[in-house]
């Protein structure tokens, strides 16, 4: 479908703001070194490492070489590998207000020859506007470069335009690409490869036959280190907004007419547009918030949210939040799509589970019908892979169905050759291609959809519901779906 061969890229410089973050370290360095290891980089094409530190080359080296060692996943660190990887990795040192700074990088983006220049801001999104106005001004923006933004953009629609504004006055829209690493992940790709490579589900692909559709990302960890980031938060707008609204997206859309990037986007735009609104008191019905208290999480005892660092004690911040929505067109009307994250959670675990309607009559008797139904699930974590459970009939004298799983179990049959979200994504940043990245009108309309929902909250006080860390959030997230006479997945 797509080329992620190094040899096929075109040359590059690929800036890395935020070189000595926590992103950098675990996610974009190690998936940097991955696809050399696979391919090797196109000739002269270099990494160049920023952060405010005042280090040398080689201190960033060393820095980047521990971190890899800490970070690079079991057996695929070598050190001699790694020596010709840090032959192309650089390093500036750029406090983000500081023009002169940027002026020593643009020396050093012109000492070679012409090719793509990508910029990834792996920062605070409150450095993105003057990171950008900075780049222009010292002259390190030209036609062939990128910017690439990380989440969050944005706590609402006002501040994510004004990211997108100030963004948007050095790059072009088509030189912007906002990752949702989600979008990256090899099950992703493939639940399109099922829907538009099969004539086999297209039919089934409606409201005639899909009783509901549940998206679950659920995290065992607490806040960590983010305290006060995520209770200025919370998980509708970190977890919601984005990566939820995104897989949404790619199971409701419409037939593209191509994988070309706007082809893709403008269905998924469509989407959005269509998410009937949830406002006022019916927002408030059709969602639960709700907060961990402690409890035990993989066997071990761990202290609830209001304890955590960087807490405000009467926090009323969600790390729980299960919806219902429903989308208006004529393929899905009255579908419920039901969405859940949060942390502290019983297990970690992304899936996207759609079940069918039963069969209109049984021949089998009343009580076969009962049964489970046929149910696609589509994992994302912890392990990548899609099953189709099926009935078919237990071994025995009498008819007696049973579900069993047709199971296409990714992670298994192309274990040590699937990619990671980001080795993709920076393959893509680097090669321009725009599909997996979110667009700007995208951005928008998710924030459009859940902006009267966290505004419905906050004017009717509602106060999130308790939930024990280690199990799957509150009492009243089984009550929402039981409204409709469904459970959610596990626990049917
Ligand atoms: N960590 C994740 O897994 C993750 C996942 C998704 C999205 N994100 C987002 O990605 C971004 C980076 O996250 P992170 O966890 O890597 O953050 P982090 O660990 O706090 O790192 C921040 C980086 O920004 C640099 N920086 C801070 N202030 C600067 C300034 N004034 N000028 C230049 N550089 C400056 C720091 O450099 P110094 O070393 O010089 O301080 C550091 O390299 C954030 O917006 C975060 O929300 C992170």
């Amino acid at each position: 479908m797509r080329g992620h061969d190094m040899r096929t890229a075109p040359p590059f410089d690929m800036v890395i703001f935020g070189s000595t973050g926590d992103l950098a370290k675990r996610k974009l360095l190690p998936a940097l070194y991955y696809r050399f290891i696979a391919g090797g980089f196109p000739p002269d094409s270099r990494i160049i490492a920023v952060s405010r530190r005042d280090w040398d080359r080689n201190t960033y080296l060393s820095y980047a070489a521990e971190c890899m060692q800490a970070f690079a996943k079991p057996g695929r660190f070598s050190a001699e590998k790694w020596a010709s990887f840090a032959e192309r990795l650089h390093y500036v040192r750029i406090e983000s207000g500081h023009l002169e700074h940027y002026r020593n990088l643009s020396n050093v983006l012109s000492q070679v020859s012409p090719r793509v220049r990508v910029f990834f801001l792996s920062t605070a999104p409150d450095l993105f506007a003057e990171i950008c106005k900075n780049l222009g001004e010292a002259g390190a923006v030209h036609g062939d470069s990128r910017v690439v933004l990380e989440k969050p953009l944005g706590r609402d629609l006002a501040s994510s335009q004004r990211i997108s504004d100030d963004v948007a006055q050095v790059f072009t829209e088509a030189q912007t690409f906002r990752i949702d690493h989600y979008l990256g992940k090899e099950t992703v790709q493939n639940l399109m490869a099922l829907r538009f490579g099969n004539a086999l589900f297209e039919p089934l692909w409606r409201r005639d036959w899909v009783r509901d559709v549940q998206i679950t990302v659920a995290e065992q960890v607490g806040v960590e280190e983010r305290g006060e980031f995520y209770d200025r938060t919370g998980a509708a707008r970190d977890m919601i907004q984005n990566h939820l609204l995104q897989l949404l997206c790619i199971v409701a859309m419409e037939p593209p007419t191509s994988i070309d990037s706007n082809s893709v986007r403008d269905e998924k735009l469509k989407v959005l547009r269509a998410l009937q609104p949830l406002e006022g008191r019916e927002a408030i019905a059709g969602t639960v918030r709700g907060q961990y208290r402690a409890g035990v999480s993989q066997g071990m005892p761990v202290r609830g949210f209001l304890e955590e660092n960087g807490i405000d004690p009467q926090s009323r911040t969600e790390t729980f939040v299960a919806m219902r929505a429903e989308i208006d067109t004529w393929r899905w009307a009255g579908v419920p799509f039901y969405m859940r994250t949060g942390k502290r959670l019983a297990e970690r675990l992304a899936e996207i589970v759609i079940t069918f309607r039963q069969v209109p009559h049984s021949i089998f008797g009343p009580g076969q019908l009962s049964l489970a139904p046929n149910r696609l699930v589509i994992r994302l974590q912890p392990d990548e892979g899609v099953r189709l459970s099926v009935l078919a009939k237990a071994p025995g004298d009498e008819i007696i169905l049973r579900a069993v799983d047709l199971n296409l179990d990714l992670a298994q049959t192309y274990a040590g050759i699937q990619m990671d979200a980001y080795e993709r994504l920076l393959m893509d940043a680097i090669c321009g291609k725009l599909t997996l990245f979110l667009r700007r009108d995208e951005l928008d309309a998710a924030w459009r959809w859940i902006d009267p929902i966290m505004e419905a909250s906050e004017r009717y006080g509602d106060k999130p519901k308790n939930y024990l860390a280690g199990t799957w959030g509150p009492a009243a997230s089984t009550a929402l779906l039981s409204r409709d006479g469904i459970t959610w997945h596990e626990e049917s």
